[in-house]
């Protein structure tokens, strides 16, 4: 990753270090439900502590309209220091005298986290003067949240113009492993794409199918492909108005020799609950009052197939209603295979993207894969082959 710098670079020692991270966690009843994102940011912020900086935490919480106590990042420093082994500090705003303060009284190599920056409109909107605000309390910055790098905000973008830059080691791991991916991967690449409808990812089936040498289309999209093709769908869920568009894609796909991996068999239901009786058929076999549900068994074997000659896999979406047992089978069980193929030594898999990664946690998969990114949107918009202004602004 030559092109940017990194804390490698920086000269750190007795500085004042901006650190962006996403703290954008999940909460229930005021306390973190998933300590992935905090578990990310640790070896970013021990670094530049262990080097003698102070570490001086930017970060937004939720959508907040305004000052919003409901949204305040103060609930996420008690896990925050938990994970970190180590006493995290709190300001009550993010500029002004609140933070300046608070910034000169933590020590070199001592930790503190300002409030919410969405508290602020110049924020979102990356006003010049907000970003002197935020810039006015530290001599250099440190990007580590890949997730919002999507987001052309002040603390994601506007610093990076104003302050000495550098890529955390989260948003160094990230940009290594969707290079290792998409821009410089290992051929075979197959990306698996799922989800529910072909509409939210036409972008990234568009990018994907100039990048990649085969594309395994899952989930609800697939049957929008299967209906394309005159296949009975019954009451699965569909978009028949998106049709054409579908042959649109495999007529592109199969311009830029990119092989579409559709099912070839399905496991269908007559109500969407979990446990539903359910059966497998052939894809010329829905009934109008049957619903697909999952991928079948010989699709299962195909996509593994295609796997066992990949070198390199990139994952969003899963399969079939994973969410609901047994409609999980499908994702699972090809997740269980990339995971050993990755064991092996045979696989770089990289997968991310909301349900994804809840899917392949379900699967108990997601810890043997090379990299599972805690992106949502920003990795999504990687795969659509968009810029992200928050990577764009480290470049050297
Ligand atoms: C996320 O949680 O996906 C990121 O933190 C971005 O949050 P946002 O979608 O509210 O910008
Ligand atoms: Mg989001």
């Amino acid at each position: 990753m030559s092109s940017f710098r990194t804390l490698d670079d920086a000269d750190l020692a007795g500085k004042r270090v901006l650190v962006r991270v996403d703290l954008n966690v999940p909460m229930e009843d005021g306390k973190v439900s998933d300590l992935t994102r905090l578990e990310r940011i640790v070896p970013t912020l021990t670094d530049i502590a262990d080097c003698g900086g102070k570490v001086i935490i930017l970060a937004h919480f939720g959508r907040p309209k305004g000052v919003d106590p409901s949204q305040s990042l103060k609930a996420v420093v008690p896990a925050l220091a938990d994970v970190l082994k180590r006493p995290v500090a709190f300001a009550a705003d993010c500029i002004g005298d609140v933070a300046a303060r608070a910034v000169d009284a933590i020590k070199p190599g001592e930790i503190l986290v300002l409030e919410n920056t969405r508290f602020h409109k110049g924020e979102e909107k990356n006003e010049p003067d907000f970003v002197k605000a935020l810039a006015a309390n530290g001599d250099i910055f440190v990007a580590d949240a890949f997730s919002a790098a999507h987001r052309a905000h002040a603390s994601t973008e506007g610093l990076g113009h104003v302050l000495p830059a550098y890529a955390g080691r989260t948003m160094q791991a990230e940009l290594d492993a969707l290079t290792r991916a998409l821009e410089k991967p290992e051929r075979p690449v197959v990306a698996v794409v799922g989800g529910a409808k072909v509409s939210t990812k036409l972008d990234l089936l568009g990018n994907l199918s100039k990048k990649v040498d085969f594309l395994v289309i899952g989930g609800g999209m697939a049957n929008t492909f299967l209906a394309a093709e005159g296949k009975p769908v019954g009451k699965s869920l569909c978009e028949h108005d998106l049709v054409d568009t579908a042959r649109a894609i495999v007529a592109e796909a199969a311009q830029n020799g990119c092989r579409i991996v559709l099912p070839v068999d399905v496991v269908c239901a007559k109500d969407f609950k979990a446990h539903a009786p359910h059966r497998v058929c052939g894809i010329d076999d829905v009934a109008t009052d049957e619903m697909i549900l999952d991928i079948g068994p010989k699709s299962v074997e195909h996509v593994v197939s295609v796997l066992g000659r990949a070198k390199t896999l990139v994952w969003n979406g899963p399969f079939g209603a994973f969410e609901l047992e047994p409609f999980d089978n499908g994702t699972v069980s090809v997740a269980e295979a990339a995971a050993e193929l990755t064991q092996a030594g045979h696989l770089v898999s990289v997968a991310g993207g909301g349900d994804t990664v809840a899917a392949l946690n379900q699967a108990g998969a997601a810890e043997r894969f090379t990299y599972v990114s805690t992106a949502g949107g920003a990795f999504l918009e990687w795969l659509e082959g968009k810029p992200l202004p928050g990577v764009d602004v480290l470049r050297t």
